[in-house]
């Protein structure tokens, strides 16, 4: 016998079964369900207000869809949500064959199935139905009239996502503790001349056209010499500032006694090395990390360089240490470290080392360039935490 409020529940390889954009009472709703694994330490109408004010933000503002997997024979209004999940339209860079052309791009994210519908093929059918939809969403006026490839951040491992054509890409981070700051570390020299970037300054630094130019100009020149294609999420100050936005949520929820984190990341001018960074609030001080968002710096051209560039990185990551001990965050955390950047961690904690994710954050990518004569393969330069959504 099926309990009076229990629906009847399609197959999940029922033809009946559709993926639309909710409606937005439908987006709410989405959200509500959802919120049992995402709201961490806010309240159901504090998180809604929280997803609210992320999408009233320039990143997400125009670009972002809630897709819901529902049973197309039901009403628009009276739907079950079967599987639910996000996509945010985003500017990114192509360069093949020696040039570099702007193209868009979606992140997929908050991937959900309530728990008593698991198991039945909801999320897989919802992500073979989405990424045929992404080919052509929101592509009307790209030059191909489509999506060369679309991104996510897997939490639940390499094989699911992989399956609807999401490779595992580069999923290393180094991490250190935070540290207050009277707190030595080895090797921390404190000569250096860190300084705390605000968000002018890391507009200026690191989303200035200069910055960008250099970008597009180091991937036509490293793709006259490959036969990979090459992509990358576009650097913009909308990303930084849509990072910001939940950090600030969170801590005007949290911490409404002191005023909100207005330091944004550190830089040094003399080395010309600068990153942002955003803190992000768990549910416990030891799942609450300092992200460092994104490196800006020139490779160094002689060995002096390159040691003055390093002490100035670890100066900056001491400083983001700090800033992490004084949010309450236990760790600073950074994605796909180049060498540099690890050397410049050996400075500070000789012991530590590159973590590879296996399970979390795992960034895949879905490339369908093959189809428009690009090759079957391609490289994902700048995958930093930037691209995280
Ligand atoms: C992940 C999730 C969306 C799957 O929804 P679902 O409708 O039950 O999935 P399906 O029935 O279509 O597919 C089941 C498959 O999902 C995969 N899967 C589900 N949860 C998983 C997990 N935690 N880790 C790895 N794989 C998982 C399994 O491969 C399973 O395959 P199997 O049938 O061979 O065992 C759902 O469990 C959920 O909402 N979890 C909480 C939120 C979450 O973690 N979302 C993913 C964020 S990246």
């Amino acid at each position: 016998m099926i309990a009076a409020n229990v629906p009847h529940l399609p197959d999940g390889d029922s033809p009946d079964l559709i993926l639309v954009p909710a409606t937005p009472e439908e987006r709410i709703a989405s959200i509500k369900l959802n919120s049992i694994a995402w709201k961490g330490p806010l309240d159901v109408e504090t998180y809604i207000a929280r997803e609210d004010h992320l999408y009233s933000q320039r990143l997400t503002r125009d670009g972002l869809t809630c897709w819901i997997l529902v049973d197309g024979t039901e009403p628009e209004g009276d739907r079950t949500i079967l599987s639910s999940c996000e996509t945010y339209q985003k500017k990114a860079l192509l360069a093949h064959d020696g040039q570099v052309e702007d193209v868009s791009t979606h992140g997929i994210g908050s991937v959900y199935c309530r728990p008593e519908f698991r198991g039945k093929g909801y999320a897989k059918r919802m992500l073979e139905e989405l990424s045929r939809k992404l080919d052509t969403w929101k592509m009307e006026k790209q030059p191909r009239g489509r999506a060369l490839f679309t991104i996510l951040f897997s939490d639940i491992g390499k094989k699911f996502y992989a399956q609807f054509g999401w490779r595992p890409f580069s999923s290393s981070h180094m991490v250190l503790p935070a540290r207050a700051k009277g707190e030595l570390s080895n090797g921390a020299t404190g000569k250096c001349a860190t300084r705390d970037l605000y968000a002018e300054d890391v507009d200026k630094h690191m989303c200035n056209g200069t910055v960008i130019a250099n970008l597009c100009e180091e991937m036509r020149v490293a793709s006259k010499k490959s036969q990979t294609a090459t992509v990358a999420i576009l650097p913009d100050f909308d990303h930084f500032v849509w990072h910001w936005a939940r950090e600030e949520f969170f801590a005007q929820q949290l911490f409404s006694h002191r005023a909100p984190p207005t330091i944004k990341g550190a830089g040094n001018d003399d080395a010309r090395v600068y990153c942002a960074w955003n803190r992000n609030f768990g549910e416990t001080p030891e799942d609450s990390v300092l992200y460092i968002l994104r490196w800006v710096y020139d490779e160094p051209t002689s060995p002096e360089q390159e040691q003055v560039l390093v002490q100035a990185m670890a100066g900056i990551l001491r400083r983001a240490q700090h800033e992490a001990k004084e949010w309450g965050l236990s760790t600073v955390e950074f994605w796909n470290p180049e060498p540099l950047l690890q050397k410049a961690v050996k400075v500070l904690d000789p012991d530590a080392e590159v973590v590879h994710r296996e399970k979390s954050s795992i960034s895949s990518l879905r490339w369908t360039g093959d189809e428009h004569g690009l090759g079957q393969d391609v490289e994902w330069v700048l995958n930093e935490k930037y691209t995280w959504c």
